[in-house]
């Protein structure tokens, strides 16, 4: 109903411009001019929306509110516009403006939507209100070389994704990239024991799989803290790297490339799309990177580092905290390489990615490093007047017990072991279904099911949450088929779908709509907030907003179903409920699919 809103809102302010012109060209001088404040009705029986305005305008217009609302509604009244959209407003408690859209005009937007494949949530082009496709940068998942992908990076990959997909949906070119750490002093020891113990590898193509390279990490470090003499090979490896050695370059690749096909499987299972492009990239522009801060002036030596003072952040003494971006050993580092991926996402193409919005997910544990290199960048002027850096920080993944998740050996848990648990767990509860309902069903069917909802669970049961506090990962409560689960959602559109296999034509378009029972309206109204929905994550980056609500709307729909009857119901209620249904399946469907989750038509 956003497109409602928006004429309200400007009915409202026509409104209260004809009710106090004096107060409102005043306002105008000094900013927009009177807000409304027009939000949706705190409670269902007010209505469906509110507008506040007459509160704060009550001291300088000196005038008690309801007085104040009063000459509003007035000048409402008179508005044709208005009167086709709401009917009469009631004025509630110390002067709220209560607003009720007209049943006819909400039968409207639902007759539009079933005709509208996007549901009511309009392309960035074909807004009216000022609003451009904007060139999104989405840094996510992010793991590192031959290190463990872990619960955290299958948040960022998780989280990242649906982000992604929904500003891709609104029509905003995003660009997916996978900033893997694939460069760093680590590359020296594992260099050297590849090259040690797997010469051939260097050699012939696909010689030797390297196997599980967390293993192989896990070696190469005992022999660096063990070994004087690796310790010293290792550190000239690094050397050899940055200076371009083609053998150990090749070795790195080697290295990468195993790694790369590791998270792929991950990537593959999720349906998750992502460009690497990792720190190594950067590796040419970091002394550019630093030399520009210098020119900026920014550029202080401390101790032999080269570091930017920061504006706002001091540390425990008082002091100004620094952003090192140059080791005193002349090495670069991660902030150094973060400089210059923002100085590139923003830069015109073809020397950069032209981006006017650029979104970190990562755990909340770097929110410092972030902050301080976005102000970095903006003092240096890398930030185009109109472009937005926003760092998307999310809590820990903690066992049941409130800990560090753990396997029950005490082992850190590997995230194809974790999706693999939580299909098989799927599975059991699947047969178990079937068995207690005696139904038989064929293998293929019950791999899909149990695919489709173990993976749905884990994607779920992590976007649901509000991302910034920690979330306890529980396979049991994912996996439920109550509450607020990927099981409850996706089983709400099988039920749907079981309407149509009982002979409900849910491909209802000419019908005229008209609904009279309360059950009804709640769901008319409730599906009619998709579109608002889908604006409030495309702007506060929270996908959990969007679960709350389908799971909401998953709720009412099953209200409405229990309690009216549509299959056995008389014309033309029956077309008309019918079509509430497939709205509600195509929302859900289409809510999920931003989330990254396909649905079922039978489970
Ligand atoms: N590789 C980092 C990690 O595993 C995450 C990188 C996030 N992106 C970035 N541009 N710094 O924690």
């Amino acid at each position: 109903m956003l497109s409602l809103a928006h004429a309200l809102e400007s009915q409202l302010r026509a409104a209260i411009d004809r009710a106090f012109p004096e107060a409102s060209a005043s306002a105008r001088v000094s900013g927009t001019g009177l807000d409304p404040q027009l939000a949706p009705a705190s409670k269902p029986e007010f209505g469906d929306f509110q507008a506040n305005a007459a509160l704060p305008l009550a001291k300088p217009l000196k005038q008690p509110p309801r007085q104040i609302a009063a000459a509003i509604v007035d000048q409402l009244m008179v508005d044709t516009a208005f009167n086709a959209i709401c009917l009469a407003p009631d004025i509630a408690g110390p002067g709220f403006i209560n607003l009720t859209v007209r049943p006819e005009c909400l039968a409207a937007e639902v007759q539009a939507r079933l005709a509208d494949a996007r549901l009511g949530v309009p392309l960035v082009e074909a807004d009216n209100d000022g609003q451009q496709p904007t060139p999104v940068v989405v840094d996510f998942s992010s793991p590192n070389i031959a290190k463990e992908m872990h619960v955290g990076h299958l948040r960022s990959t998780i989280i990242g994704d649906s982000l992604a997909r929904v500003l891709e949906f609104r029509g905003h070119p995003v660009l997916r990239l996978n900033h893997v750490g694939d460069w760093g002093t680590q590359f020296g020891m594992l260099i050297t024991h590849l090259k040690q113990v797997a010469p051939e590898a260097l050699e012939t193509a696909d010689a030797v799989d390297l196997g599980d390279l967390v293993v192989f990490y896990r070696q190469a470090k005992q022999r660096f803290d063990d070994d004087e003499v690796f310790q010293t090979t290792s550190r000239e490896e690094v050397v050899k790297l940055q200076g371009g050695d083609p053998l150990s370059l090749k070795a790195w690749g080697l290295l990468c490339e195993q790694s790369r096909r590791e998270f792929q499987k991950i990537y593959d299972r999720l349906d998750v799309r992502l460009n690497e492009r990792g720190e190594s990239f950067y590796n040419v522009y970091l002394e550019s990177v630093v030399e520009d801060l210098n020119v900026s002036g920014l550029l202080v030596s401390d101790d032999g580092a080269q570091c930017v003072f920061l504006e706002g952040v001091t540390g425990k003494d008082g002091k100004p905290l620094p952003v090192i971006v140059q080791k005193s050993d002349g090495g670069f580092n991660y902030a150094t390489t973060d400089l210059a991926a923002i100085r590139y996402r923003f830069a015109a193409p073809p020397q950069g990615d032209g981006a006017r919005r650029v979104i970190y997910v990562t755990d909340a544990g770097q929110a410092n490093h972030f902050a301080g290199v976005f102000q970095v960048a903006q003092r240096a002027g890398w930030i185009p007047d109109a472009g937005r850096l926003q760092h998307v920080p999310f809590g820990l993944v903690q066992g049941e017990d409130g800990k560090k998740l753990k396997t029950r050996a005490g082992d850190t848990v590997r995230l194809r072991e974790l999706l693999d648990e939580a299909v098989e767990r799927a599975e059991a509860d699947l047969r178990r279904r079937l068995q207690e309902e005696g139904r038989v069903e064929q293998d293929s069917f019950i791999e899909q099911v149990a695919t489709t909802v173990g993976l749905a669970a884990v994607k779920y049961a992590d976007l649901s949450q509000n991302r910034i506090t920690n979330y306890q990962f529980s396979f049991d409560r994912m996996l439920a088929l109550q509450g607020n689960t990927a099981p409850y959602l996706l089983y709400a559109v099988v039920r749907i779908a079981g309407i149509a296999r009982k002979g409900g034509d849910l491909d209802v378009t000419t019908a005229e709509l008209q609904f009279s029972e309360t059950q009804e309206w709640a769901l008319v109204r409730e599906l009619l907030k998709f579109d608002a929905v889908i604006a409030e994550v495309e702007e506060e980056l929270l996908p959990n907003r969007l679960c709350t609500y389908l799971f909401e709307l998953s709720q009412v729909f099953n209200r409405f179903y229990d309690q009216v009857p549509v299959l056995k119901a008389e014309q033309p209620s029956r077309s008309c409920r019918l079509a509430l249904c497939r709205l509600t399946a195509d929302t859900l469907k289409l809510g999920l699919s931003l989330l990254g989750i396909p649905t079922l038509e039978r489970m």
